[in-house]
């Protein structure tokens, strides 16, 4: 029996199979390069790490793709073949992983959770949680899973930067404005290579509509430097296309995607997330994307049987939509039999709410807008089910907004436009919409006060 750096007992053939392991979860939080050939290095010094033949399987899960499924499977058989003499945190792994082979996340969340309650210090599994809670829409869990942890770590600890970003991230998606940018800050002090730091301090301005500091923020941390990290810095670079299409600089919204974001090798589900939602806050500014959605509509054809995550189905569902109506209506399809098929996490969202949002897409992108708000109203309240942040989400009400004008019901809109700039009165886009909005409803006044509210 081993330690790792943070005391916890791990079973391996040797120590240095253990450092080489505590490098791999490293490089991992650090979203580098890298971490597939460290973790190669720790199942070389030990081919039958259990723990790390875990991981292994965790990061074929976390690629999202329905091909590396059974790749996960056979990690979980390693990992099961070793398992006979571990110890009960690892088995709580071995028990996540199980049930993540069986796309049950709620089932791989609560071993994860039962390996945190007897090791507050197992950073892998508070990151595993911090990734299902993300997935399955539970912002709560997102903090109070770091939370449940936090008074266990200080700041002497090796990984405490990253207990300070994640749980920057939960206070966040929890409206913890201040607290959130205070440990983001922090944890970017004691680690500039904490992508995850960054990111949450950019979700901080995002939601408090601070667009300088924000596009300051981005190019200080990720255009200037940040080049170690893997696929992850496009998410980032998304964060950055946000400021700029709310500061209405869509050429430069459209320059960044071209140049920075889009990957045309890339399959990776943040990737498409991140390109189908740019590209249709643009179309609904009125910025024609063109080609693009073909190149992206190829990407995800070959995908429709997949249902991984609703998330991103949802996400899928643009691109199809626009530039491919007989696949948009397969997926479609698609998706009704599998949630009539299947009893796991993604099943369970569908039948609440992805299906019904990706037919509302589906519709808003072949002109229907009367029938998408009909499919996307009744559910927004949902919508947080299908998991990801507020940023990402916050594509869906743009969504029924535009919907709802561009079908002539001008109070629906006028309602959510409201409801927006009442949670976010400092958002100028916002409040120009509603001007426009209310002048379609004849009530000049109060479109001439919503212009000033839109003023810098
Ligand atoms: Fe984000």
């Amino acid at each position: 029996m081993f330690r790792d750096a943070l005391g916890l007992e791990v079973t391996a053939a040797s120590q240095a199979a253990v450092d080489a392991f505590d490098k791999t979860i490293t490089a991992y939080l650090d979203f580098a390069n890298d971490t597939g050939a460290r973790l190669k290095e720790a199942l070389t010094l030990d081919p039958a790490f259990v723990l790390a033949h875990c991981f292994k399987g965790y990061l074929f899960h976390l690629m999202g793709a329905k091909a590396l499924v059974p790749r996960a499977v056979k990690e979980l058989e390693l990992a099961q073949a070793g398992a006979a003499h571990i110890t009960a945190r690892e088995q709580c792994h071995v028990r996540a992983l199980a049930a993540w082979c069986q796309l049950d996340l709620q089932g791989a969340t609560a071993a994860w959770e039962a390996a945190i309650r007897d090791n507050p210090r197992d950073l892998l599994a508070v990151k595993m949680l911090h990734f299902t809670h993300f997935y399955m829409g539970d912002s709560q869990s997102l903090r109070d899973s770091v939370g449940r942890v936090w008074p266990a770590w200080h700041e002497a600890m090796p990984g405490y930067g990253y207990m300070l970003s994640m749980r920057a991230f939960g206070l966040e998606e929890t409206g913890a404005y201040d607290e959130a940018l205070r440990l983001g800050l922090r944890a970017y002090e004691i680690n500039p290579n904490d992508a995850w730091a960054v990111h949450a301090v950019a979700h901080v301005h995002d939601m408090r509509d601070q667009r300088v500091e924000g596009l300051a923020w981005l190019d200080q941390t990720v255009v200037s430097g940040g080049t170690q990290w893997h696929n992850f810095r496009y998410h980032l670079l998304w964060h950055k296309a946000l400021v700029l299409h709310e500061m209405e600089r869509y050429g430069d919204v459209l320059a960044l995607y071209d140049s920075a974001i889009w990957d045309a090798k890339s399959d990776e589900y943040l990737d498409l997330a991140n390109n189908t939602s740019l590209l249709l806050r643009l179309e609904m500014a009125g910025i024609g994307a063109g080609e693009r959605w073909q190149a992206l509509a190829a990407k995800v054809q070959g995908r429709k049987d997949e249902h991984l995550l609703a998330f991103v189905d949802t996400h899928f569902m643009m691109p199809l939509g626009v530039a491919a109506p007989d696949h948009a209506a397969q997926f479609l399809e698609s998706i009704d039999a599998y949630m009539d098929g299947a009893d796991d996490t993604y099943a369970s969202v569908a039948k609440a709410v992805s299906r019904d949002l990706c037919a509302a897409v589906r519709a808003y992108q072949a002109g229907h807008h009367d029938a998408c708000v009909e499919l996307l109203e009744p559910v927004r309240a949902l919508v947080h089910l299908i998991g990801g942040s507020h940023a990402q989400r916050d594509v869906f009400t743009e969504i029924l907004i535009e919907a709802a004008i561009k079908a002539g019901r001008h109070t629906l809109a006028r309602s959510l436009l409201y409801e927006r700039v009442s949670a976010r009165p400092k958002n100028a886009r916002a409040w120009k919409r509603l001007a426009y909005v209310l002048r379609q409803l004849g009530d000049v006044d109060a479109a001439m006060s919503a212009m000033r509210h839109a003023a810098p």
